[in-house]
């Protein structure tokens, strides 16, 4: 077992190095050889993670499962937040520094935090599983959730649930000139991700879908019965450096500028949490989120004015990465132009934007419960010290606001944020719309 992990790891340098370490999937399909091994035998030895030699993976994978084939690149034992890592390793209940990736969609070792703690002195457990998308992966310790077995709001199962089932892993979907979506047709030639990609060009070439994922009739092969995706990709743009210390409320490196169609993609899955139109006070709705979902008058300026509990003063655009609005516009099709401008400089919202599924979730995992944005477990976010500025909760007795997290883990699942940057005794960000304190 040992040698198989040393000669991975040296069989991903020889990867790394044959090509740019940093452009693996350029949008689309990437070298077969990184996520598959014909043999399984390379200069006389197994380079597949947890497979004996001459036996790869099902699919021919490089791991025992799907996910286990992007974690071998995906996973690392960062101590600090570092490029396109989405899941820190060595992580457990215990330590007091971890998880560390900041990513927009989040870290997925958030999931291996079941934490014990203490509420009104009474003994009480945060299952890791509340903190996002289980994802199976043997190798690297992430099992399928044990509560729930499928899609809450649909029948996807979740003990199929992989990077895959999200993400087409070969990168088939792609965005062309006119804003239309297609698995085939005119070549992609690099990422369609980021504030800085090249736009697509009619009739010459395609982006690649927001962070390749899967569109209209995705379906992974290896999944029986009919789950095949009927919303393509949501439009969006990243930033170029997507995973970092923020030392803003609006956020650097996870200020994602969302257009349209995400929640629609989310209900790909879970199609009863969403619904477009919205009757206030009418009984048997859910949260509005999704391309109808608009912002109303109130909200669109509560959300301006609001910068921390009570203080209604904020002038400016008052973004939050914490509580992201998509910038709408277009039935299906997002202006790319307005979504780049938009991630560099955020305007102030308007009845024109869209509440979406990420305004209160995040996509992978989080820190928190039913993989929010930010705690929703008690009324505060934050306490305050001697000289009343904010800090994160340091109980190690009554673990009502901390769930048993360090300042580090606290400031970690806020993707860096210091507590002073919310204030002391701040209310959720539920008020960050609403301002009901
Ligand atoms: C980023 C990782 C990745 C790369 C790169 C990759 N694959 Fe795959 N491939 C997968 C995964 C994951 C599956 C399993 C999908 C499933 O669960 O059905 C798969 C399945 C397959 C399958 C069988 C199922 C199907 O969808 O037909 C074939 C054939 C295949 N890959 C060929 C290729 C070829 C050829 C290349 C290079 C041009 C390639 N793959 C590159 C991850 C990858
Ligand atoms: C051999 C290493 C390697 C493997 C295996 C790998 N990735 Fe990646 N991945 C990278 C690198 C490097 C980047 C950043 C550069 C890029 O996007 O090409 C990246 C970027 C990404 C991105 C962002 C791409 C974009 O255009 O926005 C996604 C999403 C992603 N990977 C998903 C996956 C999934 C899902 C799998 C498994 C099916 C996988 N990766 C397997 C190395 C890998
Ligand atoms: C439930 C669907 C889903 C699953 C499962 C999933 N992803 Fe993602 N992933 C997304 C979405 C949606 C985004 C975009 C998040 C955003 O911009 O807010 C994303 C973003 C990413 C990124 C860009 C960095 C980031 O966090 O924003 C990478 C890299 C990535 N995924 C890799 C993976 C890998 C590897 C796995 C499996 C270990 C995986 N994803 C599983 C939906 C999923
Ligand atoms: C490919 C199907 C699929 C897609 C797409 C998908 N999910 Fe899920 N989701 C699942 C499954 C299966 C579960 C239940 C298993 C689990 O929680 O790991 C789940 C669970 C959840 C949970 C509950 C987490 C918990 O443990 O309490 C939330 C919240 C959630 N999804 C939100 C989203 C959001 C937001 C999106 C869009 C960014 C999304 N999902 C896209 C399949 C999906
Ligand atoms: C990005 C802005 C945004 C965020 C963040 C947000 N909401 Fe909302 N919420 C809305 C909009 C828009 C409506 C529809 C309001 C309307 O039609 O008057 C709404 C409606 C509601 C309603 C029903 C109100 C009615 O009049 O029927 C409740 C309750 C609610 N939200 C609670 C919450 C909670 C709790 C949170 C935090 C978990 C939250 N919201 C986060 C924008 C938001
Ligand atoms: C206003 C904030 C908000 C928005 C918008 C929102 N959610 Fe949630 N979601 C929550 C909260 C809070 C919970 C915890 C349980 C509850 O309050 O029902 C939750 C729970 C869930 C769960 C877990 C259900 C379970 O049984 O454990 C899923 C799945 C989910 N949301 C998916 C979605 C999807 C998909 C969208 C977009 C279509 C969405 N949510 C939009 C706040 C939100």
């Amino acid at each position: 077992m040992k040698l198989t992990k040393v000669v991975t790891a040296a069989a991903l340098f020889t990867f790394a190095t044959a090509g740019s370490a940093l452009a693996f999937h350029s949008g689309g399909v990437a070298e077969c050889e990184g996520c598959h091994s014909m043999h399984n035998s390379f200069e006389g030895s197994a380079n597949v993670t947890g497979m004996a030699q001459y036996q790869s993976g099902p699919f021919l994978l490089k791991a025992q499962d799907q996910s286990g084939a992007c974690l071998n690149c995906h996973q690392s034992a960062d101590t600090a937040p570092s490029g396109y890592h989405i899941s820190t390793a060595g992580v457990t209940p215990l330590d007091s520094t971890t998880p560390v990736e900041m990513t927009p969609g989040g870290d997925f070792a958030w999931l291996k935090k079941t934490m014990n703690g203490s509420i009104r002195k009474t003994a009480t457990t945060w299952d890791g599983d509340r903190h996002g998308h289980n994802i199976v992966a043997v190798d690297f310790g992430y099992t399928a959730d044990k509560t729930l077995t499928a899609a809450p709001g649909g029948t996807y199962p979740a003990t199929n649930l992989a990077c895959s089932s999200c993400h087409d892993p070969h990168g088939r979907y792609r965005r062309f000139a006119d804003g239309t979506y297609a698995s085939t047709g005119l070549p992609i030639f690099a990422s369609g991700s980021y504030v800085t990609s090249a736009d697509p060009i009619a009739n010459v070439s395609a982006a690649g879908a927001y962070r390749i994922l899967g569109g209209i009739g995705y379906q992974p092969k290896s999944l029986a019965g009919s789950f095949a995706f009927s919303a393509n990709p949501p439009s969006a743009v990243a930033p170029s450096s997507y995973n970092g210390i923020n030392t803003t409320i609006a956020g650097t490196f996870d200020r994602v500028a969302y257009g349209n169609g995400m929640s629609e993609w989310c209900a790909n899955c879970h199609t009863a949490m969403h619904i477009d139109s919205y009757t206030s006070g009418q009984k048997g709705l859910v949260h509005p989120a999704g391309n109808g979902a608009k912002l109303t008058a109130p909200i669109a300026a509560n959300y301006a004015a609001y910068v921390s509990s009570g203080i209604m003063t904020g002038t400016g655009a008052g973004y939050s990465a914490l509580a992201p609005f998509e910038v709408g516009g277009g039935a299906t099709i997002a202006d790319y132009t307005a979504l780049k401008a938009f991630q560099a400089t955020p305007v102030a919202p308007t009845v024109t934007n869209n509440v979406l599924c990420l305004s209160c979730h995040r996509a992978h995992a989080s820190g928190f419960e039913s993989m929010a944005r930010y705690y929703l477990g008690n009324e505060f976010m934050t306490v305050a010290d001697a000289s009343n500025a904010g800090m994160y909760d340091t109980s190690t007795t009554e673990n009502k606001i901390n769930t048993g997290y360090s300042t580090t883990q606290q400031t970690n699942a806020y993707n860096g944020r210091p507590a002073t940057l919310f204030g002391p005794w701040a209310r959720n960000y539920c008020n960050k719309c609403h301002a009901k304190d």
